[in-house]
């Protein structure tokens, strides 16, 4: 094995810039979505042909298809860790469903606690705050807090029901010290979900874990599958987050009768082409192996972290640039919103990043060390439709295909922009989304593409 980068589907992809050339497309916003490892989409289409209906179709196919199902479902438990027959694999579209499918089975009562922590994106903390009574672990101003930190929140009355926590922030890519926390919980009896969506692609999922859920779409199986691991025993009971076809023994006008977890909890027809793309993903990554993938991790995450760190005016958010992360780097440039930054990268460098809030808004908040007034502000602008002056920031992540000169690239790219060098265009900004476009003179190609705009404070 030689080890990262790998390429992936659409690399080399040329991409139009406003001096007229056209660019391979850089992609660093591995953290939101990877394209397709080739062997993942090779697996898919020698698949198709044999896409069919799966477990209630008595044909051949049928049985081929229900097979490969069957088979994603077990390489999904042992992906997170080597489970055994008392766990079982739900499979469902991403992250997001996973974790609100868990906080509707776990049937909690408005009294019940759970604790979680303020580095959260919101799959991971809008689920809980409206079925239950949250208790939030807070961040220092480097985004990071320790296991004595949440072991206060543990331990507090009333006692907790379940802890919710990332494997990893999708922000400033911080590794909260997931072995200790699952210890401190478990040794005081409480059972834990980690969010996995961005450890997944990078480091292997916590076998302690109670629960465990992740994204195809972010480990390079952009099908639409995700998965949600747990004890059986918790959906044993009860009836399941989606009701319908597939999920029942027998059903009469006055009774139904729930089948068996898994199936109980996947009422519908299912994403197969999910599932079997998502067990590629999972094959590809154990052939690379963990220890090659952290060493490229570790790699481009210091050079990332440190570049940014180096190059005056810009101001990376989160843990200085000794702390571990994922190759994840969010930082903001002084003088200039982060919703230019991003559109300036795109439209003259050809790369893509991510800007905003991520969809972790009190994190950010944090980060950004906002004060309360400040979002009072921000909420009566958005109140009026104006993104215009929003918070947030620039986030640069890095996947498998990423290499050392794609990060000099990008850092020059910065440097650039910090360094005052002025646009080469008037780019103006859009009140409703708050993102900034060259003018369409410069940039005939953005007509057709603007109507949303890629900023995420919608998130
Ligand atoms: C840490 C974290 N959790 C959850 C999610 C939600 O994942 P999905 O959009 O696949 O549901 C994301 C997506 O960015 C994430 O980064």
């Amino acid at each position: 094995m030689t080890g990262p980068p790998v390429t992936l589907v659409g690399d080399g992809l040329e991409v139009p810039c406003i001096d007229g050339s056209e660019r391979p497309y850089l992609s660093f916003d591995a953290a939101a979505s990877t394209a397709s490892l080739p062997s993942v989409l090779k697996r898919v289409e020698e698949f198709v042909p044999w896409y069919s209906s799966i477990h209630r179709g008595a044909g051949y196919k049928s049985q081929v298809a229900t097979a490969a199902y069957e088979d994603a479902r077990g390489a999904a438990l042992a992906f997170a860790g080597d489970r055994g027959p008392d766990d079982v694999a739900i499979i469902c579209r991403n992250t997001t469903e996973a974790l609100n499918h868990l906080a509707y089975r776990l049937r909690l009562d408005p009294r019940d606690v759970v604790v979680s922590t303020v580095v959260e994106h919101h799959a991971n903390f809008l689920p809980w705050g409206r079925i239950a009574t949250c208790r939030y672990v807070e961040c220092g101003p480097d985004g990071t807090f320790g296991v004595s930190d949440v072991e206060l929140a543990l331990d507090e009355a009333p006692r907790p029901r379940l802890l919710a926590v990332t494997g990893a922030s999708n922000i400033t890519g911080w590794l909260p010290p997931l072995d200790l926390i699952l210890a401190a919980a478990h040794e005081r009896g409480i059972p834990v979900v980690v969010d996995a969506a961005q450890l997944a692609p990078h480091r292997p999922l916590p076998q302690a874990a109670d629960f465990i859920a992740w994204s195809g779409h972010k480990m390079y199986a952009p099908f639409g599958a995700g998965v949600l691991v747990g004890p059986r025993q918790a959906f044993m009971e009860g009836d399941p987050f989606l009701a319908g076809g597939g999920a029942v023994d027998l059903v009469d006008l006055d009774e139904v009768v729930w089948t068996d977890p898994p199936d109980r909890e996947e009422a519908g027809s299912p994403n197969v082409i999910g599932a079997v793309a998502l067990h590629a993903a999972i094959d590809a990554l154990g052939d690379l192996g963990w220890p090659a993938i952290g060493a490229h991790d570790r790699r481009l995450a210091s050079l990332l972290r440190s570049g940014l760190e180096a190059i005056d005016g810009v101001h990376l958010l989160g843990p200085s640039s000794g702390t571990e992360t994922l190759p994840v780097a969010t930082f903001t440039v002084d003088g200039v919103s982060h919703a230019l930054v991003a559109a300036r990268l795109a439209a003259e460098d050809a790369i893509g990043v991510r800007h905003g809030c991520f969809c972790a808004h009190p994190y950010l908040i944090r980060l950004l060390g906002l004060s309360h007034k400040d979002v009072v502000a921000y909420r009566e602008g958005l109140r009026r439709g104006d993104r215009s002056e929003m918070p947030g920031a620039v986030r640069a992540s890095a996947g498998l295909n990423t290499t050392e000169a794609d990060c000099e690239q990008l850092l020059a790219a910065v440097a650039r922009i910090a360094g005052g060098d002025p646009p080469p265009v008037p780019y103006s900004q859009d009140l409703r989304t708050g993102d900034f476009f060259p003018p369409a003179s410069a940039a005939p190609w953005q007509l057709g593409l603007r109507s949303h705009g890629s900023f995420c404070s919608p998130g």
